[in-house]
């Protein structure tokens, strides 16, 4: 059978693709009804962080089912609520230990610029709502998140119903908007911030949202040292809640908890999703601080917000139990190590003439391609470059995640490479020995013009 549309019923999210219909995972390798096996070496769009199949999860899952599936949000809580809630207070940066549990990264960003704007509104500052975001951002699908997305590809057919936010360049030190470099740029790209701050007024402005980590848009984009506490310093000379968005990069997923700590930064709401749940239900949050929350309990008796989903039990005690796994077997330390393994070894990928960049930090990894590597002129997109190396990797048995249009809107390619961070370094050398093969045969072909 040939899972394809229009075969079937399914309306799927690639209409030209086959689908193989997965059976089975168990850590990093997934495997189809034919008995192929894939490394995830992306975990899904960087899902996947303790690995698939894992037994202790699933245990805690059906312990919860078993008590209670199911309450409304606005109607009881459960110790699984509870105890997850207080296990993350305790990882979570200083703080920010008041918890929202809603179910994909979207929502919860929603849910976070909503918060802002009903903060301000209960603070008598109602013209402030508006938020800043970065371009070649990636926030999410939903009206709001794609609002603040900066993919332009994704924008492009939905413009009439989006709410207009204001962007600023991200920190693209590879092809910086400036044409300058660290230490003796300044960063004038987050200076860029102050500029469009003061073009749109600030006394419009709720919030500033970034990742800390540039992720499904860019690719692993780390910023320079000193980039994002100046972006928090502006925030406070205007009194703006500086929003960070951990939904791919939280979790552990670049080394530590959350990836804002490598800079030691406090924001005001931290976004999480993803690996909170490791991709074994749906689940995600918006954090905030006691503070921000006791103005809206003093005027509007609460936050003007909520789903049928949000506050899940079963969520909340798979959360508990990747949080409990990650813990016992010292994943975010390990991550760190084996990141810095995986990013020696992409290095490595440079000797091929078609690779301009390798970034990341932890298992949060990137590529991009390049038709010249001296000039970094793009790839024409009629190449499909990145398409050709992610249809060639899957039918190697890896799979890796896609990103493209991010030089211009239109041009740009790279591969994100995000596996489990269970993965150990004999999987990572076999996830590198598929790409030398991969990237071998695009050189070739490259080479006689196809
Ligand atoms: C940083 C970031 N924020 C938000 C989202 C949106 O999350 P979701 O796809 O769960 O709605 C994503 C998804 O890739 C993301 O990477």
């Amino acid at each position: 059978m040939e899972y394809r549309y229009p075969a079937g019923n399914v309306f799927y999210r690639k209409l030209a693709r086959a689908y193989p219909l997965v059976t089975r995972g168990e850590g990093i390798y997934l495997y189809d009804e034919a008995g192929k096996s894939y490394i995830d070496g992306s975990g899904g769009a960087l899902v996947v962080g303790v690995g698939h199949g894992q037994k202790e999860i699933l245990q805690k899952m059906m312990e919860q089912m078993g008590q209670v599936g199911y309450v409304h949000g606005t109607q009881f809580t459960t110790r699984s609520i509870e105890a997850y809630a207080e296990a993350l207070g305790k990882i979570l940066p200083p703080g920010l230990d008041k918890i929202y549990f809603l179910s994909g990264g979207s929502e919860s960003i929603e849910a976070s610029i909503k918060f802002a704007r009903q903060y301000f509104l209960e603070s008598g500052q109602p013209q402030r709502w508006r938020v800043v975001a970065r371009w070649n951002s990636y926030h999410g699908n939903t009206l709001g998140a794609l609002s603040l997305t900066g993919r332009l590809g994704a924008r492009r057919p939905y413009l009439p119903l989006l709410i207009n936010f204001p962007h600023f360049p991200p920190p693209y030190c590879y092809r910086c908007p400036f044409h300058l470099s660290p230490p003796g740029c300044e960063l004038e790209c987050a200076k860029a911030l102050e500029n469009v701050i003061q073009m749109e007024g600030p006394e419009t402005i709720s919030a500033v949202l970034l990742e800390p980590v540039g992720g499904a848009t860019i690719g692993a984009l780390v910023p320079p040292p000193g980039y994002l506490s100046l972006i928090k310093e502006i925030c406070e000379r205007y009194r703006i809640l500086l929003i960070d968005d951990e939904v791919m990069a939280g979790m552990g997923r670049t080394g530590k908890w959350f990836a804002i700590e490598h800079w030691s930064i406090s924001p005001d709401i931290i976004v999480l999703g993803k690996g909170m749940s490791g991709g074994y239900f749906p689940l995600s949050a918006m954090v905030t601080k006691g503070e921000l929350i006791d103005r809206l309990k003093e005027r509007a008796g609460g936050f003007v917000h909520g789903h049928t989903f949000s506050h899940h039990p079963v969520g909340c005690a798979v959360g508990l139990a990747v949080i409990e796994f990650i813990k016992e077997r010292q994943l975010v330390e390990q991550c760190a190590k084996r990141g810095d393994y995986l990013l020696k070894r992409l290095e490595e990928m440079k000797s091929f003439s078609f690779v301009g960049d390798v970034r990341g930090k932890g298992l949060m990894t990137a590529i991009e391609f390049v038709k010249d590597q001296k000039t970094k002129e793009p790839f024409s997109r009629s190449q499909r470059v990145t398409e050709r190396i992610i249809d060639e990797s899957f039918e190697n048995g890896l799979v890796l995640y896609p990103g493209t249009g991010f030089v211009d809107g239109v041009h740009g390619d790279m591969v994100m490479i995000g596996p489990p961070l269970i993965i150990e370094e004999s999987e990572i050398d076999e996830i590198i020995g598929i790409l030398k093969r991969v990237f071998s045969r695009l050189e070739r072909d490259l080479g006689e013009g196809l």
